[in-house]
């Protein structure tokens, strides 16, 4: 305990804190996932799901985890092994589970962290070089360079985290982010000014009711928790920095409104562009990589657009991936007395190992399937569409049933000193709308699925 005590450090201002939250929620899963997974998923009908499980799920889940933070005073596993050894009961499982999570999600993140560092480098040196599909499909496709920038990506992620979490992140988020919406506003003008623009406009903002399948649900709630970053306990090691003095409720409102604001305007950015050079929405993990630089190619200083953008797109998912690591490494340095150094160092070392099976699923190994998914769609797919939203459906049981809403709400409101206007209503979601939504939503496709394996069985 001592040593994390020593690097534990605190948010200089509460709104340090905000920008660190709001930097490790703003990442790759607004700016790259967002957009192709709103392709794949019907469009519109995709985004109204996602903000209304935004609001049921995600904010008060924001405040639960934050709340668990700020009043332990720990990492994600010391604070629920803490809160619930109060009680009687021990929950450090959950806070295991989400550094599991966390796990899985950094190795595969840091390949995607990887494309973008070649990007940004590929655009600091001149842009990229032929068609944009063209070479996006060449350069995932070979063994070792999409390997190779996994490699400094986490590398990067690695220098960064040993030096300790708040002054680095808290700096680079204050100037990212702004310059973030900036450039977004930018880039979406052109898009939108594009021949053919509107068709992709209608396609992001008229719901088509009838694509709303279990699937398309699904999709919506597991990025509704990987691109606010809970579930994993992520925000409550974030929290844990922060001071008895200042306003979790603020905070648990402007990080999830300035996460989903980067998102939709990272649609307004890529779908026009998608349906104006007549490409398919629903192609996957490529969607920006192909359609942003054809943007680039249709700007005046395109060139210089480009350069600025995958920069800071850079930046948002290295702050990203930083509060990965910080919860992974914390757990070693808490639990086994680790220094940060080998904690950091060797668990991204597995990382990177995980993360070379998911780089060659879009090369060599893109014909080895489970469910008719790749092993990078294997790994997402558990990550963000079970393993984080159970952390989640958990972490209200906890606060509702071991740790107790009276505490949760104290904590909340400052013992009392800022009013906590929507308590009953935090109560409310924190006790049955948010467990039950989640539950009912994981739950759902799997007794599909045994009922379809029964039906079959007898009748086939
Ligand atoms: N929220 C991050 C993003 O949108 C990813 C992330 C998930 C970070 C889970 C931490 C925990 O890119």
């Amino acid at each position: 305990m001592e040593d994390i005590e020593k690097t534990r450090g605190q948010w200089s201002s509460n709104l340090g804190f905000i920008l660190a939250a709001a930097g490790s929620a703003v990442g790759l899963g607004n700016i790259w996932k967002f957009p192709y997974l709103t392709g794949q998923n019907g469009g519109a009908a995709f985004v109204l799901v996602y903000l209304i499980a935004i609001f049921l799920i995600g904010v008060p889940i924001m405040l639960g985890e934050m709340s668990i933070g700020r009043n332990a005073q720990l990492n994600a596993i010391g604070a629920y092994r803490k809160l619930s050894k109060e009680k009687g009961k021990n929950w450090t499982w959950l806070g295991v589970m989400g550094v599991v999570a966390g796990f899985i999600i950094l190795s595969y993140y840091s390949v995607i962290g990887g494309w973008v560092t070649n990007y940004m480098v590929q655009y600091l040196t001149g842009g990229i070089e032929g068609q944009p599909s063209k070479y996006f499909e060449g350069f995932i496709s070979q063994n070792y360079m999409p390997i190779w920038w996994h490699f400094i990506f986490m590398g990067l992620t690695v220098l960064i985290v040993i030096r300790g979490v708040s002054g680095g992140i808290e700096k680079s988020s204050k100037i990212m982010l702004p310059a973030l919406f900036i450039l977004l506003i930018i880039i979406m003008v052109r898009s939108l000014t594009l021949p053919n623009a509107s068709l992709g406009v209608d396609y992001y903002i008229k719901p088509d009711f009838s694509k709303i399948t279990p699937e398309v649900i699904i999709a919506a709630l597991g990025q509704v928790f990987f691109s606010l970053s809970l579930g994993m306990g992520c925000m409550i090691t974030y929290g844990s920095y922060l001071s008895k003095q200042q306003n979790l409720q603020r905070s648990a409102i402007l990080v999830p409104s300035m996460d989903t604001l980067v998102a939709l305007l990272a649609g307004f950015v890529i779908l026009p562009a998608v349906f104006s050079f007549g490409l398919k929405p629903g192609q996957g993990p490529g969607l920006i990589f192909v359609t942003l630089p054809q943007v680039f190619l249709e700007m005046p200083f395109g060139a210089v657009f480009g350069t600025l953008f995958f920069i800071l797109i850079f930046f948002a998912a290295i702050t990203s991936s930083i509060s990965l690591l910080e919860v992974i490494a914390s757990y070693f340095i808490d639990q086994f007395k680790w220094s940060r150094r080998k904690a950091v160092i060797s668990m991204a070392f597995f990382m990177f190992l995980l993360g070379i099976p998911c780089s060659l699923s879009f090369g060599c190994m893109g014909n080895y399937k489970v469910f008719d998914k790749t092993f990078f769609d294997c790994l997402d797919y558990l990550a963000s569409n079970i393993m984080l939203p159970l952390g989640g459906f958990f972490m209200c049981l906890f606060i509702s049933e071991i740790w107790g809403l009276a505490a949760a709400n104290q904590e909340i409101s400052n013992n009392g000193s800022i009013p906590f206007k929507s308590k009953k209503m935090f109560d409310f979601m924190i006790k049955w709308v948010s467990p039950m939504a989640v539950f009912i939503i994981l739950v759902d496709p799997f007794a599909q699925y045994i009922a379809e394996k029964i039906l079959h069985y007898y009748y086939l």
